[in-house]
């Protein structure tokens, strides 16, 4: 797959912005890059300093996590960057297209449309079972440059089949690259395809610190594909992305003892999902529960702005998905602490529309 027949030739032809960092390590006398030679702190981090744009010890923890080579990843400010930076990489303005699958997330469409490429929505399919990939319609649309899937899907919660992705990444392998959002995958049970990304030369992972790693205040994700493609979009991301006190962080947050930690709390979380969902599923007021596949829980209710607004009287923020299609009065709750779930069930004894 010629990935640069797929990229934007103005990418292709620019001259990446050499940063000081980049064309020489942080050893010796530090004179390159206008810094100060102070530092506001005497922490002993060298705040004072640019960080390294990619740090090495970073990129192979994140790989090592998700199982694949450096040379595959890139590390962004968060899955939002990487989003950003794919769409700004391939689509040109009011030329090329992105796919999108609402109700999903929103920022595919709000940088595709902030880039000028044209949204194509192939909606999902509401079935008894739940919300589900409509992949025939998908591989029939207008040839797109970015297809973005979610799965575990934010805010429906239902995870896509890999032989559906997979199958579609080989349809559009001649002008279009697959992205998996795999923001809420720690959450699941499906496998990461994150091993498939580089195997597979059109297939993109988003991978991010930000769910169940607990640093979504870092903004530190991984745009997991071929070599090529993460080369491309060095070319345009930003000279230092990644702040040193958000790379320290998450370098303890892939340490031995925190994988532990993380381990209990994810398990302390997803069990406290069955006593919502059932909670949820006797309220007179709520039509259908979602439980889903990630850390939250989708519901539709006879009135959703209504609870949204009732619930942030009584200090509880809610998300209110109506204006997503097919979503109408339905609202997505998050899982908190054993004590924060507990005080929504209560809120919601009293609550009535
Ligand atoms: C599906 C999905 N992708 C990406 C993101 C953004 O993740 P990040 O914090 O890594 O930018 C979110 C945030 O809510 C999300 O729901």
């Amino acid at each position: 797959m010629n990935i640069d027949a797929l990229a934007r030739p103005e990418i292709l032809a620019l001259e990446p912005y050499a940063s000081a960092r980049r064309l020489a390590d942080s050893a010796g006398l530090l004179l390159n890059a206008n810094e100060n030679p102070w530092s506001p702190n005497n922490e002993g981090t060298a705040l004072n300093r640019y960080p390294d744009p990619q740090p090495a010890a970073l990129k192979a923890a994140l790989a090592g996590e998700y199982g694949v080579v450096t040379d595959h990843l890139l590390i962004t400010r968060g899955s939002d960057e990487g989003i950003d930076l794919l769409v700004r990489a391939f689509c040109r303005p009011g030329v090329d297209r992105v796919l999108t699958c609402p109700p999903c997330f929103g920022m595919y469409a709000l940088s595709a449309r902030v880039q000028g490429a044209t949204v194509i929505e192939v909606p999902l399919i509401e079935t008894e079972a739940g919300f589900t990939g409509d992949f025939d319609t998908i591989a029939k649309s207008p040839p797109c440059k970015l297809y973005f899937l979610c799965t575990p899907n934010n805010p429906t919660g239902n995870e896509l089949a890999a032989d559906d992705i997979l199958t579609l990444a080989e349809q559009v392998a001649g002008h279009g690259l697959v992205v998996v959002d795999e923001a809420y995958v720690e959450f699941g049970e499906q496998p990461s395809l994150a091993n498939r990304a580089g195997v597979v030369p059109n297939l993109v992972v988003l991978r991010t610190l930000s769910k169940a790693y607990g640093l979504a205040g870092c903004r530190i994700g991984s745009v997991i594909a071929a070599a090529k493609i993460i080369a491309l979009l060095r070319r345009i991301i930003a000279p230092y992305p990644l702040p040193t006190p958000a790379v320290a962080a998450a370098m303890k947050a892939l340490s031995p003892s925190a994988r532990k930690r993380r381990g209990k709390q994810l398990t302390t979380l997803m069990a406290e999902k069955p006593g919502l969902v059932a909670a949820l599923g006797k309220h007179a007021a709520i039509i259908d529960v979602w439980p889903g596949a990630a850390n939250f829980v989708l519901v539709r209710t006879v009135a959703g702005a209504g609870l949204v607004e009732a619930a942030a009287r009584a200090g509880i923020r809610l998300r209110d998905q109506s204006a997503q299609p097919g979503l109408t009065d339905c609202v997505r709750i998050t899982l908190g602490t054993p004590d924060e779930n507990a005080r929504l069930i209560a809120f919601l004894e009293e609550w009535q529309p």
